[in-house]
C-alpha cells in the first residue's frame, strides 16, 4: 500500500489535467509511452477482467488508414445531417490534420470476449472499465508533463477502424488518444459546483 506524503500536491496534480489538442512536433520517447501504457493498465476493472486493449499507431501507413476510416465516417454523418459541403470539407480536413500531427496515437479498444456473461450490465461494466483505463492514461500522460486528448470518433466508425488496422474481431474501438508536448494553453474551465451535483441523504 502506498499513500501520498503530500495529498495536497496530488490533488493539485489531478486537478490540473486538461485536454490538449495542439502539440509541438517534437517526438515523445518510446519509454515514456510505455510508462503511460503501464500506468493505464493499473486501472480498476469489473471482476478484474481488464477488457482494455491498445493499438499504438506507429507507421505512417496505419496513421493514414486510421485517418481515412475516421474522416470517411465523419463525412457520411455530416452529409446525412445536411451540413453544407464547405463545412464538411473543413471539419474533415481539421480531423485529418489532428490525426496526422499528433506525435503519439493510441487507440483504446474493448475486448468483447472479456466479460463474465453477456448480460447488458456486464457489457456496461466492461465499457466502464475501459473508460477507467482511458482516464488513467490521460493522468499518466499528465504525470510525464505530456498533453493529451480523448477523442470519441472511433465510436462512430468501429467496423471500418477495425478493418483499417486489421484488428482482432473481438476488439471494439472505443476511443483515440492523441498525446504530445503541449503547444497550447487551455482556457479556464467552469466546473459545476459540488452543491449542485452532490445529494446528501
Ligand atoms: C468520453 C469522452 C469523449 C471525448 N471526445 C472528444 C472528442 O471527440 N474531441 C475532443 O476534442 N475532445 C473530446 N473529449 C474531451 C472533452 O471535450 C474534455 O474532456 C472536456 O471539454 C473537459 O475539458 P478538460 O479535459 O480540459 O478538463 C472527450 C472526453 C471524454 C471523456
Amino acid at each position: 500500500m502506498w499513500t501520498p506524503t503530500d495529498p495536497e500536491h496530488l490533488h493539485r496534480f489531478l486537478r490540473t489535467r486538461r485536454s490538449i489538442r495542439r502539440f509541438r512536433p517534437d517526438p515523445v520517447p518510446e519509454e515514456v509511452v510505455q510508462r503511460v501504457l503501464l500506468t493505464s493498465i493499473h486501472a480498476p476493472s469489473a471482476h478484474n477482467l481488464q477488457p482494455w486493449r491498445f493499438v499504438w499507431i506507429k507507421t505512417h501507413d496505419s496513421r493514414a488508414r486510421l485517418a481515412q476510416a475516421l474522416t470517411s465516417a465523419l463525412r457520411v454523418d455530416m452529409q446525412a445531417a445536411g451540413a453544407p459541403e464547405s463545412e464538411v470539407a473543413s471539419r474533415v480536413a481539421r480531423s485529418d490534420r489532428r490525426i496526422h500531427q499528433a506525435p503519439v496515437l493510441l487507440l483504446l479498444c474493448r475486448d468483447c470476449s472479456a466479460v463474465r456473461e453477456h448480460k447488458p450490465q456486464d457489457e456496461v461494466m466492461a465499457i466502464q472499465s475501459v473508460a477507467a483505463a482511458g482516464l488513467q492514461l490521460l493522468l499518466a500522460a499528465h504525470a510525464e508533463n505530456l498533453g493529451g486528448n480523448w477523442i470519441c470518433w472511433p465510436l462512430y466508425a468501429q467496423p471500418s477502424v477495425r478493418q483499417a488496422l486489421d484488428l482482432p474481431l473481438t476488439w471494439e474501438p472505443q476511443a483515440l488518444f492523441i498525446l504530445g508536448w503541449s503547444d497550447e494553453r487551455p482556457s479556464t474551465k467552469t466546473l459545476l459546483p459540488l452543491h449542485q451535483i452532490v445529494l446528501e441523504r
